[in-house]
């Protein structure tokens, strides 16, 4: 059960860099009306840029590498409950939790990914995409089951490739979109629980 009524939901980010998503959903999180609260951040790396969100914001965070996956999961699990978290959202964290976290945390998990999922699952969506000569890319917001970038889709927001467009192009475009899709996903999302 993830609703409460009056009550902001509390969430965990996991980052793995840059953090553009997450400073955008503590942005979100801070509006009256948002249903979130920002309890906890993870990151994969302890130099990740994204990490002075957090600080800047007095969020809580831990460092994980997952380099010994079942014990790096098992600590973090820990954490989780321990901040009593309820929903956590993947904004850029390049690890694969696996199935037995997934099991264990019971409750959902969001991650958002920059192509027009079911195509491009993976890396290097922009440049893929570009490569096949794809008219549309785009970003998309999905529940995390342990199949790679293949739960059940929640938003998706499409963008026409220029002739001219770069992989650089692209990204920059894609994550002025992404900044928007991600809050409005999560709160479409715990709207119809
Ligand atoms: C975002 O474009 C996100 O969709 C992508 O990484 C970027 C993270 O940017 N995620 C993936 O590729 C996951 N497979 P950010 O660190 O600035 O939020």
């Amino acid at each position: 059960m993830v609703k409460s009524i009056g009550k902001k939901i509390n969430t965990a980010v996991f980052i793995s860099g840059r953090g553009s998503n997450l400073k955008s959903l503590i942005k979100h999180s801070k509006f009256k009306n948002s249903q979130i609260k920002i309890g906890l951040v993870i990151s994969s790396k302890k130099d990740a840029k994204g990490l002075k969100y957090a600080k800047k914001s007095k969020i809580n965070f831990f460092i994980n590498n997952f380099k010994n996956k079942s014990i790096s999961e098992k600590h973090v699990l820990s954490q989780l409950s321990k901040e009593k978290i309820r929903i956590i959202c993947l904004a850029g964290f390049m690890k694969i939790l696996s199935k037995n976290f997934i099991k264990k945390f019971k409750k959902p998990i969001l991650n958002i990914h920059p192509s027009l999922l079911p195509k491009y699952k993976g890396l290097n969506t922009h440049a893929r995409v570009i490569k096949n000569k794809e008219k549309f890319t785009g970003s998309t917001v999905h529940l995390v089951t342990s199949k790679l970038d293949s739960g059940k889709i929640i938003l998706q927001k499409k963008l026409k490739i220029l002739k001219i467009d770069t992989v650089k192009t692209l990204e920059k475009k894609i994550l002025k979109i992404e900044h928007k899709l991600y809050s409005k996903a999560l709160e479409k999302f715990l709207a119809n629980l």
